[in-house]
This record gives C-alpha cells, structure tokens and sequence, in this order.
C-alpha cells in the first residue's frame, strides 16, 4: 500500500467506497476487504450504511487502529446544531468514538463557510474527527474555506477518472496541500472498451478498471473504488505491482477531453471550466 501524507493524515491510498451498498451485502464486503488488505473505508451519513460499514470492520480480523475511516455530513446538515447532530449519529451508527476523517459532502450555498467551516473544525478540536476535509469543493470554494477554516482541510474528494478533465481543482487543491480523493474512479463502470484503456491494460495484463485506478495513483490522487464482487475487491487492491509509463499516461489523460460527468446533483457548485 502506498499513503498520501497530507497535514498529519496518513491517508492509504486505494480506500473501498461504500455509496450504494446495503445491509448484508455491505457488511460482507466491507468484512472481505479488510480481510484481504483494505484500510482505508469511504461512507457517508447519505448512504444509510454507516451501521452495515461497522458491522463489517467488527467483523473483521483487522482492529480498529489499522483502518482509515471517512464519513461525511450532507448540505442540509451545515449549521452547528445539525451538524453536531449528525456527526454524532454516524458515531453512532459506525459505533466508534471518533472517525479518522470527517467531511463535509456537499456545500450549501445557504450556508456561509463562515458558519459551516467553524462547525466541521470543532468535530476535530472535541476529538471526534482526528481529520477534516471537504468533498465536492471548486477552486473558489477551497480559497474560501481555507480563508476561515483553524484546521488543516486535509482533502478535497471530488469525481475524478480519465474521462473528466479536472486539473484547475487538482492544482487548487495541492496548492493547499491538500489530498485528492478520487471518487467514481472507475467512472461507475463506463470505462469504453474501444479507447486506449483497453489497449493499456492489455499491454499489463490487467483489466481497463485496474488501469483507471492505476492511473489516478500515479497522478498522486486517493482512489475510492466500489464494489461487492469479491474478484474487483481483490482486483482494485492489485495496483501497485505495474507502472504505467509517460506516454500511457499522457494517452490516458487525453481522454479527459471528453469531460463526463458522472455525479451532478441539483445542489452541486458551479464547477470550474476546464
Ligand atoms: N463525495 C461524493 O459526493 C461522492 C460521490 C460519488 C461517490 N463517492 C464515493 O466514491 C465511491 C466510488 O464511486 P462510485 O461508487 O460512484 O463509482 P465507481 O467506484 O467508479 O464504480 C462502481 C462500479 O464499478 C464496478 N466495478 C468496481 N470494480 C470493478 C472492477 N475491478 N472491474 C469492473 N467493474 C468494477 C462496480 O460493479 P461491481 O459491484 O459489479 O464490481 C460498480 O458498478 C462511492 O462508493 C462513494 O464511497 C463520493
């Protein structure tokens, strides 16, 4: 495993995203996982998983110490009182009394940084974050935060791929010293088979999903994959025994020219224009 460093946050480097996983299903996935190698989890209080996400680690050989955990609060939860009321929920739910990194999902335009971003530190300054961050976050969103913010933001976790062009964010983001993770890695399973994808992991044996992730490691980001199947868990975990070379690089981030978005809810930014 490797592990981005960012402001004290020791973030391993492929985590398991958990959107869509429920009840058994998600507690066996989390629990083979774990098993398997994963430690890092991605869930949030919108997944309605958090008890299942859990489950799964208590039900693993591995201890608490040895996995990295996020969750995160959602735009309608911003002000102080509902965040706290929230983030004590997924505590709740997860049963753990704290969680390595808390962000918050999605911003709410309604709500100032000025309040929302006091009500996200104080979780770190109580002890019930050990990090803090942010998802969803644009170039201006990010200057702003970190204009009001008493803690390290210590990553911004946005949709990243080969097919979405996200390189203002990226550089805004490492700029702060933040880290990148990469949500829809394997941009919810729409990697085409016709392009240079499919050419590459030929080329390396391995599947166009493993050179997605591959791909977004070596750009430094924090890959989130999804997924129950046991074989794409032990896949997805497999990336670090290949490179990918510059030129297979610079094919694949050609493909971000096609700009595919794939989560863009009604209360998302305005995002920045490649
Ligand atoms: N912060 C945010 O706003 C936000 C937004 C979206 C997602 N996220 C997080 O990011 C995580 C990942 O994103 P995502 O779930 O949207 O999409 P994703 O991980 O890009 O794609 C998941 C899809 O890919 C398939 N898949 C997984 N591994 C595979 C493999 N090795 N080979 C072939 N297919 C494979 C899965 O099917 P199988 O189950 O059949 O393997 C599933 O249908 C989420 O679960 C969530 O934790 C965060």
């Amino acid at each position: 495993m490797q592990y981005a460093d960012v402001h004290g946050a020791h973030i391993p480097q492929i985590g398991l995203g958990t959107m869509t996983l429920k009840d058994d299903v998600c507690v066996q996935a989390v629990k083979a996982a774990l098993d398997m190698g994963y430690t890092h989890l991605d869930t949030a209080a919108f997944y309605g998983n958090e008890k299942e996400v859990g489950e799964g680690l208590r039900a693993s050989s591995v201890g608490r110490d040895k996995v990295f955990i996020t969750t995160k609060v959602r735009e309608n939860n911003l002000q102080p009182a509902d965040f706290n009321k929230s983030l004590d929920q997924s505590l709740t739910n997860l049963q753990l009394p704290s969680i390595d990194l808390l962000l918050i999902h999605w911003n709410n335009k309604d709500i100032p940084f000025s309040v929302s971003i006091p009500a996200l530190c104080a979780a770190k300054k109580d002890g019930r974050a050990k990090h803090v961050g942010v998802a969803n976050f644009t170039t201006r969103m990010l200057d702003e935060a970190w204009a009001v913010t008493t803690e390290p933001l210590v990553c911004n976790q946005i949709e990243m791929h080969p097919y979405i062009n996200q390189d203002k964010v990226v550089a805004a983001s490492e700029r702060h010293g933040m880290a990148v993770v990469a949500y829809c890695p394997i941009a919810r399973g729409k990697l085409q088979s016709t392009d240079a994808i499919e050419t590459i992991a030929k080329a390396h044996g391995k599947s166009p999903a493993q050179v997605s992730l591959r791909y977004l490691v070596q750009r430094g980001t924090v890959p989130i994959p999804r997924t129950a199947t046991p074989a794409h868990l032990k896949a997805n975990l497999d990336v670090f025994d290949f490179q990918l070379s510059d030129a297979e690089m610079a094919a694949l981030k050609a493909l971000n020219a096609a700009n595919m978005r794939v989560v863009n809810p009604p209360h998302a930014p305005v995002w920045d224009v490649p």
